[in-house]
């Protein structure tokens, strides 16, 4: 791969949520996506990552996890029920997580290297021609969906990934320059 390919990657990237929510997707490239994350860099080793792949039922069964979540604290039904079958969108969610740190400071690192996993995994999704959308989880309901999961119940949630086949091409992004300081 040149300079170039990759940097084509990058830009092409595109957050979709058209996805086709009959196409499955092979176990194998889910499982290439994943391992993309752990070539992000950690902290002092602590390897972070921790991530669930829901498939079939076992998204509406999150779903109607997260909506009792909410219903319980008196968030509106539309809200509620949308949530119930928001993650059958999809063929496939990955639900990524970081572990809790020994402090503070290596919490935050934590989430910072999942975050960086997840934009390889982002890149990995894109590298397949396929589509997906980093979605934030449902405030105040990470013991729940950490409990579904199979995490510890001190693991954040920190991403909610959707992924798929795209069902039409995403439209190209604008993306301005950053701020940069040239400073020499
Ligand atoms: C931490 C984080 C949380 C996000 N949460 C949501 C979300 O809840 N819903 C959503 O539609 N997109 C969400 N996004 C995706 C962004 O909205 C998307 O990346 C943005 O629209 C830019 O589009 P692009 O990725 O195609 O450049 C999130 C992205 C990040 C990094």
């Amino acid at each position: 791969m040149t300079p170039d390919d990759l940097e084509s990657l990058i830009h092409r990237r595109a957050s979709g949520m058209t996805i086709d929510r009959e196409a499955s997707v092979d176990e194998t490239v889910i499982a290439r996506v994943v391992r993309a994350a752990v070539a992000a860099p950690n902290h002092r080793k602590t390897r972070p990552l921790r991530v669930a792949v829901l498939r079939g039922d076992a998204r509406l069964r999150f779903g109607e996890a997260v909506a009792d979540v909410m219903a319980a604290r008196g968030e509106e039904k539309n809200r509620v029920d949308k949530t119930r079958g928001k993650y059958g969108r999809a063929p496939v969610v990955l639900v990524v997580a970081a572990a809790e740190g020994e402090s503070g400071l290596e919490t935050d690192e934590n989430r910072y290297s999942v975050a960086a996993g997840i934009q390889n995994m982002l890149l990995m999704i894109e590298s397949f021609g396929m589509t997906a959308l980093w979605s934030s989880p449902t405030k105040g309901a990470n013991t729940e969906m950490a409990a579904f999961c199979g995490f510890a119940e001190t693991d954040h949630v920190l991403g909610v990934v959707y992924l798929g086949h795209s069902a039409r091409p995403a439209p190209p992004r604008d993306r301005p320059d950053p701020t940069v300081n040239w400073i020499d």
